[in-house]
This record gives C-alpha cells, structure tokens and sequence, in this order.
C-alpha cells in the first residue's frame, strides 16, 4: 500500500520525506487555506514547492465547478509538473471532465467520493484514483471502512485499474483497517503516521536491551 500524506504543510511533508516512506502528497483547498497559500500564483509556486520535496503524485485539487472551468483548470495544473495529479470533485462536470483529462492522457484523483456508485462513475470515467472520504463517513455515525471493501470488490469483479485512494483518515486504525482491505493507497495527517511506529513493548524493550548492554 502506498502512503501519501494529506497536508500543504511543507515542513511536515519534509519530515514524512525523511522517514522513507512516502510516495505521494494530497492536498486540498482547505488544507491549503490552513497554511495561509492564497492567490492563484502563490498557490500554484507551492504545488511547484511540494512536488520539488517529494518523488511520487501530487493531487492539487480543481476549485472550477464548470466543464469548461474544471478543463482550463486542470490543465493549467497538469502543465506545472509531471507530479501533478488534477483532482476534481464528483459532480456531473467533473466525471465529464475526468473523461476528458483520461482522453488526453492528464492523470486525476476523483474526490468527494461516498459511495460505491460514485467510485464505480469515476472508473468508468476513466479516473486514475478515486478518493473516498472514510473518515467523514464515520462522523455521520456510518461506516467509512465497509465503502473501501465495496469499492475494492467492484473494481476487482471487472479489473479497473484505478486505483483507490483512501481518504480523510483519522487514525492509525483507519490505515490498518485499509491495508487489510487492499485499498491501493492511504493518505493521512504525519500523526497517525507517525503513530503507526509506537507500542509500549518496543519502548520496553528497547530500554532493558540498552541496561543489559550497559551492564557488559
Ligand atoms: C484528501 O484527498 C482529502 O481531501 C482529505 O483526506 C479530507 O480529509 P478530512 O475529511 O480530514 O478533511
């Protein structure tokens, strides 16, 4: 499973880097708020930034709702760097806009995604990752993780080769949970990465390996 982390935070992006471990980077217009990256030149130089930092795709998202907008958009973000992965929203323009971007061989993540009929849209639109949204699932008291399987075996019963891309996750349970149900790719926060590192047992042992040595 690849790992992708879900920030516009270059620091943390850096540190997630460092680790070894990272393939990717999503981000999203609110999380790019979150940093303060405003204005159309700002933003696309911090896409630019992010993609210098890491070697694998980058999702910079569509903010456009129109056909026309998505199009001219998108293509204006593919052009910034061969990283660049266009994400657009699973409305009724952006499954024609995916089409169209698969056409013309620009690589999208379909976002915004809830329910296997979307995913299913979406592949067959011929999207290169979708992404639902796991953790806003469970907010609403529904489980996030039963729409990975479901998708998972939708994909599989026709060999879709897009690729799922699980998203909004929470913890390191959620990152568990879909690498058991094969989703193709997780993006987290650097926490619940960071996390996945920890047991009590480790740091136990690693402390009385380092007494007993001391001891020799
Ligand atoms: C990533 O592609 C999504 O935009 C992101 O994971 C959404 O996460 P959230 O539900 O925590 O905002």
């Amino acid at each position: 499973m690849k790992f992708f982390i879900d920030t516009a935070n270059l620091d943390q992006i850096r540190e997630a880097n460092e680790l070894g471990i990272l393939d990717g980077v999503t981000t999203n217009p609110s999380l790019m708020a979150k940093e303060g990256i405003t204005g159309q030149d700002r933003i696309l130089k911090h896409y630019v930034d992010i993609c210098e930092i890491v070697d694998g795709d980058v999702s910079a998202e569509v903010i456009a709702t129109d056909f026309d907008g998505i199009v001219a958009e998108g293509e204006k973000l593919s052009a910034l760097h061969e990283q660049i992965v266009v994400k657009v929203p699973m409305i009724r323009n952006g499954v024609k806009a995916l089409k169209y971007f698969s056409d013309k061989g620009i690589r999208t993540n379909c976002t915004l995604v809830f329910s296997p009929g979307q995913a299913l849209l979406a592949a067959k639109a011929g999207a290169d990752y979708v992404s639902p949204f796991i953790g806003r699932i469970d907010d609403i008291s529904t489980d996030g993780l039963l729409l990975i399987s479901e998708i998972r075996q939708i994909f599989d019963n026709y060999g879709f080769k897009t690729q799922i891309l699980a998203a909004s996750i929470r913890h390191t349970m959620h990152i568990i949970e879909c690498a058991k149900l094969g989703a193709d790719v997780a993006t987290c926060p650097l926490k619940p990465i960071l996390d996945l590192l920890r047991h009590p047992l480790t740091d136990i042992g690693l402390e009385k390996f380092l007494a007993d040595h001391k001891k020799q």
